[in-house]
C-alpha cells in the first residue's frame, strides 16, 4: 500500500477565531514548520472523531426552494462518496439549481468528461473549478443532482441553491443573463460585469456619461485612459497617449522615441522617460520624478524606496525601511468588512474627551501622528485644534474595548497646516505630537511615508480603514473597517466632482458607488501596499459628496506633495 500525502491546508500568522479541520480519511497528518528567525507561542488544539454516517448525503428534496451541499462543507468531503438529490417543485414550475461556491478540482480531471470526482446534473457533468452562482435550469418540476468522488484526491465541494421557477418568467422583475443568472435590473448596462458572463452588458445603448467599446459594451467614459482595461478588449485604454506608435509619451506631453525610455538620459526634458524603469541606472540628472539617494544621485527606478533592493550606490533607499509592515502576523467605511485585529497596525482612533471617537489618524513613529488638518479645527461647541482635548488611541480594534496591545496618548502638539484652507479642503493634513514615546507592538506599527517622487497610478488597489458611519448619514462602527478601492485619475475626478480637486488632492473610489470612506474615517489612512509588500500612506481621507455615491469618489489628502514638511516638522 503506498500513502499519498496531501497539503490540504497551509496555515501560519495568526488568528483570533478558532480554526478547525476535516480529514478526508481516518488518518490526518499535521505538520509544525518553524524558521530561525523569532519565536512565538505557537498553538494549541484538541481532536475528535466524526463519524461518516452521522452526515447523511443525498435524500428528497421538495418546496419551493432550498438548499443542500457536498458532505462536510466548507470542509473537504470525503473520497468514494455517493450522494443523489431528487428535487420535486410543484407541478407547472422548472427547477434552478445555483452552485453558489462549486471546487472538485484534481489532478487528471478534464472538464469535458468529469472522469474524476463529479456533478451530475441533466446529465450534464459538471466538475473542476467554476465560477460561484454557476446556473442549472430543468425542463420539468425536477431535477437530479448527483455527486461522485473517487478514491483518490479531495477538494472542497460545493455548496448550492434550488428554486422553482414558471418556465415563462425565469427571472420575475429581474434581468436574465444568458447562464440563466437573474440579477437587479439596475446592474444592467451599468459598465459592470455582474452576469458573470457579461450578458447583462450587452446590446446597450451608451448614456451620455458613457463611451462605446468596440464590443459593444458601455463603459463611464471616466474609466478611460486610466490603466485599467474596462472593456475587456482593452479598447477604453487605446488612444490615450496622443504619440505616435514607438513613441513614450512624456508627462509633460511631449513625444520621444521608445528607444530612449530608460537609457540614462533626460528625453523628455521632465525627466518622465527615465522614471519608471525596471533597472535603476544613475542619472546624470534629478526631475521631479525620479527618486534621489542620499547622496544626492538620482535614479531611475519606479518606486526604489524600501522595496527589498538596495538601488542607490549607497543603499539609502533601503535606509529607514520597518515601517509599512504587519508585524505579528507573517501570512467604517461604507460597504467594508471588518478587519482583523492587528491587520492595519497604523490605525489610530482620535478621541475628543467626554466625546469618543472623531476623527481617524496614522502611526508615522513611536511620538508622531498624521491626521487631517478638517480634524483639527474649532467649532461653537468643541476647541478641536487644542491639543489637551485630545487622546489618540493606538492599536485599538473594537472602540471602547482596550487590550494589552491598545495604548492610550495625550496630544502634547497639534500641527495643522498653515496653508489648509477650510472653503476647500485643500492641504487637509495636521500632524499630532504625543506626550510620551509608544513602544511599538503587534497591533502598534508605522505606516511608510512615501517620497515625492513616488507615484501610485490610476487603477492601483488601495485599502480604506476606519470606524466612521457605515453608510451616509448612519452610525459609526464599533469594530475597525476596512475596505477596498481604487486609485482614480484626476483629471477624470475632477471632471466628476465639479472642477474641486487640487494637486494635493487625490481621488480613490468605487465609481459603481457602495464603497466608500464616511464621516468619522476622516484623518484615517488609506493605504497602498507597495510591490515589496510594504505598505505605503498614499492618502488621508478628507472629504467626499456624500458617501458611497455613485460617481463620487472620495478625496483624500496627497501625501507625496507633503514629504518635505513632514520631514521638517517632525524629523520622521
Ligand atoms: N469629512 C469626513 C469626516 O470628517 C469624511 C469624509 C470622507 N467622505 C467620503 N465620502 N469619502 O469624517
Amino acid at each position: 500500500n503506498r500513502l499519498l500525502l496531501l497539503t490540504l491546508y497551509r496555515k501560519c500568522g495568526y488568528s483570533h477565531d478558532p480554526l478547525s479541520f476535516l480529514s478526508s480519511g481516518n488518518v490526518l497528518l499535521l505538520t509544525l514548520v518553524t524558521s530561525q528567525e523569532k519565536n512565538f507561542p505557537g498553538f494549541r488544539a484538541s481532536y475528535s472523531q466524526v463519524s461518516l454516517t452521522t452526515q447523511k448525503c443525498g435524500g428528497k428534496l421538495s418546496g419551493l426552494k432550498g438548499s443542500f451541499s457536498s458532505p462536510f462543507f466548507p470542509s473537504n468531503y470525503p473520497p468514494k462518496t455517493k450522494c443523489v438529490w431528487d428535487i420535486e417543485v410543484p407541478k407547472g414550475n422548472f427547477v434552478k439549481v445555483q452552485f453558489t461556491k462549486f471546487s472538485l478540482s484534481e489532478p487528471g480531471q478534464y472538464s469535458s468528461q468529469c472522469p474524476k470526482d463529479r456533478v451530475e446534473v441533466n446529465g450534464e457533468r459538471l466538475c473542476g473549478g467554476k465560477p460561484d452562482s454557476t446556473v442549472v435550469t430543468s425542463r420539468s418540476n425536477k431535477i437530479t443532482v448527483k455527486f461522485t468522488s473517487d478514491s483518490s484526491y479531495v477538494d472542497q465541494g460545493f455548496t448550492a441553491e434550488f428554486e422553482a421557477f414558471v418556465p415563462t418568467n425565469p427571472c420575475p422583475g429581474k434581468f436574465h443573463c444568458i447562464n440563466n443568472l437573474c440579477i437587479n435590473n439596475t446592474l444592467r448596462c451599468d459598465g459592470w460585469n455582474d452576469c458573470g458572463d457579461g450578458s447583462d452588458e450587452d446590446n446597450c445603448k451608451c448614456e451620455a456619461a458613457q463611451m462605446k467599446c468596440k464590443n459593444g459594451r458601455c463603459k463611464p467614459k471616466f474609466w478611460q485612459c486610466d490603466g485599467v482595461d474596462d472593456c475587456g478588449d482593452n479598447t477604453d485604454e487605446e488612444d490615450c497617449a496622443k504619440c505616435k506608435a514607438g513613441e513614450f509619451s512624456c508627462r509633460n506631453g511631449r513625444c520621444v522615441a521608445e528607444e530612449k525610455k530608460c537609457d540614462g538620459r533626460d528625453d523628455c526634458a521632465d525627466g518622465s522617460d527615465e522614471a519608471e524603469c525596471k533597472k535603476s541606472l544613475v542619472l546624470q540628472q534629478c526631475s521631479q520624478f525620479t527618486y534621489q539617494c542620499r547622496n544626492r544621485h538620482c535614479i531611475s527606478k519606479l518606486n526604489p524606496e524600501c522595496d527589498g533592493q538596495p538601488d542607490c550606490e549607497d543603499e539609502s533607499d533601503e535606509d529607514g525601511c520597518q515601517c509599512g509592515t504587519r508585524p505579528y502576523r507573517s501570512s467604517r467605511i461604507v460597504g467594508g468588512q471588518v478587519s482583523r485585529e492587528g491587520e492595519w497596525p497604523w490605525q489610530v482612533s482620535l478621541h475628543i474627551r467626554g466625546t469618543g471617537h472623531v476623527c481617524g489618524a496614522s502611526v508615522l513613529s513611536g511620538r508622531w501622528l498624521l491626521t487631517a488638518a478638517h480634524c483639527v479645527q474649532d467649532d461653537d461647541k468643541t476647541r478641536y485644534s487644542q491639543a489637551d482635548q485630545w487622546e489618540a488611541l493606538l492599536g485599538l480594534h473594537v472602540q471602547s474595548q482596550t487590550n494589552q496591545w491598545t495604548v492610550r496618548r495625550n496630544v502634547k502638539r497639534i500641527i495643522a497646516h498653515p496653508a489648509y484652507d477650510t472653503e476647500n479642503y485643500d492641504n487637509d493634513i495636521a500632524l499630532m505630537e504625543l506626550d510620551a514615546d509608544v513602544t511599538l507592538n503587534q497591533n502598534i506599527w508605522p505606516i511608510c511615508l512615501p517620497p515625492a517622487t513616488h507615484h501610485f497610478p490610476a487603477g492601483t488597489a488601495a485599502w480604506i480603514t476606519g470606524w466612521g458611519a457605515t453608510r451616509e448619514g448612519g452610525f459609526a462602527a464599533t469594530i475597525l473597517q476596512k475596505a477596498e478601492v481604487r486609485i482614480i485619475n484626476s483629471t477624470v475626478c475632477n471632471g466628476l466632482m465639479d472642477g474641486q480637486i487640487t494637486d494635493r488632492m487625490l481621488c480613490a473610489g468605487v465609481l459603481r458607488g457602495g464603497v466608500d470612506a464616511c464621516q468619522g474615517d476622516s484623518g484615517g489612512p488609506l493605504s497602498v501596499t507597495g510591490p515589496s509588500g510594504r505598505v505605503f500612506l498614499a492618502g488621508v481621507v478628507s472629504w467626499g459628496d456624500g458617501c458611497a455615491r455613485r460617481n463620487k469618489p472620495g478625496i483624500y489628502t496627497r501625501i507625496t506633495k507633503y514629504r518635505g514638511w513632514i520631514k521638517e516638522k517632525t524629523g520622521v
